[in-house]
């Protein structure tokens, strides 16, 4: 195989130098950590499901106008991607209380929020992601007021969207987390979606008996993560019954 730059390795994903300018090759491991890595398991076959899940909603954002990074699919686990300058941060968008907002409030996970929230956590490893402000943002140049602006505006729609989309499959969107690039292009500069939307980002909810299909079955020991991701995956058209792809016995990729 042809030895290609890496250009990052993260915790879930890799990203190698593209064919073209301006283009990354992102790769979806199988690799899951939870609790700042403190956890760590292989789930075989969680980043091709991955790869797939995030190329559908980005592709559907894409339809209704929500920029993003994707570009296309490449092969099992790799899609190209625009090359963009992520600004440091985790946007949060909560439908239902759940993690860590259940914690920090004492509110029972499950309590629909009076209306959707969004939060801010700096991306910082070694701090361990800490939730900040727009006071936070502003004042230490993370973003300006503009780009904040567009993030707000961009992560209401995304939210909008994704929750009609999943609610009609079945599925509960309680919360979920992305993150946004600055995409330059010849003298300007505009903010899009960035980083991938899959169930490792999400809390997914079953509508009528609030099974979790998402990475908390990873994070709380509950078992059958790649089978719930198989659900999603199902669910949202991707995937076909009765076909082998991801190397076990179980539904296939839609080609
Ligand atoms: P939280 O309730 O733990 O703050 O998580 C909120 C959402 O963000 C949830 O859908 C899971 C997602 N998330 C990530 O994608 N990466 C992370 O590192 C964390 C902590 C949460
Ligand atoms: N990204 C987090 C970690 O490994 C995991 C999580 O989603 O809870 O640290």
């Amino acid at each position: 195989m042809k030895s290609r730059r890496l250009v990052y390795e993260g915790k879930a994903k890799v990203l190698y130098e593209g064919p073209e300018p301006g283009t990354l090759i992102q790769y979806f491991k199988d690799d899951t950590t939870a609790f700042d890595a403190k956890k760590k398991a292989v789930l075989e076959g969680k980043g091709v499901l991955n790869n797939r899940i995030s190329e559908f909603l980005m592709t559907q954002l894409g339809q209704i106008g929500v920029p993003n990074h994707f570009m296309r699919r490449l092969n099992m686990r790799e899609q190209l991607i625009r090359e963009v300058e992520i600004i440091p941060l985790e946007v949060v968008v909560r439908n239902v209380a759940a993690g860590s907002l259940s914690k920090r409030l004492g509110l029972e996970e499950g309590t629909a929020l009076p209306r959707s929230i969004i939060e801010y956590f700096l991306k910082d490893d070694k701090l361990s992601d800490p939730m900040v402000s727009e006071e936070h943002i502003l004042a230490f140049g993370w973003a300006s007021a503009q780009e904040l602006d567009e993030i707000i505006q961009l992560s209401v729609r995304i939210n909008d969207f994704l929750s009609g989309l999943f609610l009609g499959v079945g599925i509960k969107l309680i919360d979920f987390k992305v993150e946004f690039g600055r995409l330059y292009e010849a003298d300007m500069v505009r903010v899009i979606l960035a980083d991938e939307i899959s169930p490792d980002s999400m809390r997914l909810w079953d509508l009528k008996t609030n099974e979790k299909l998402d990475k908390d079955r990873f994070r709380r020991d509950l078992g059958g993560v790649t089978e719930a991701y198989t659900e999603v995956a199902k669910r949202l058209g991707i995937l076909q019954e009765g076909q082998d792809n991801t190397g076990r016995k179980g539904p296939v990729l839609v080609k």
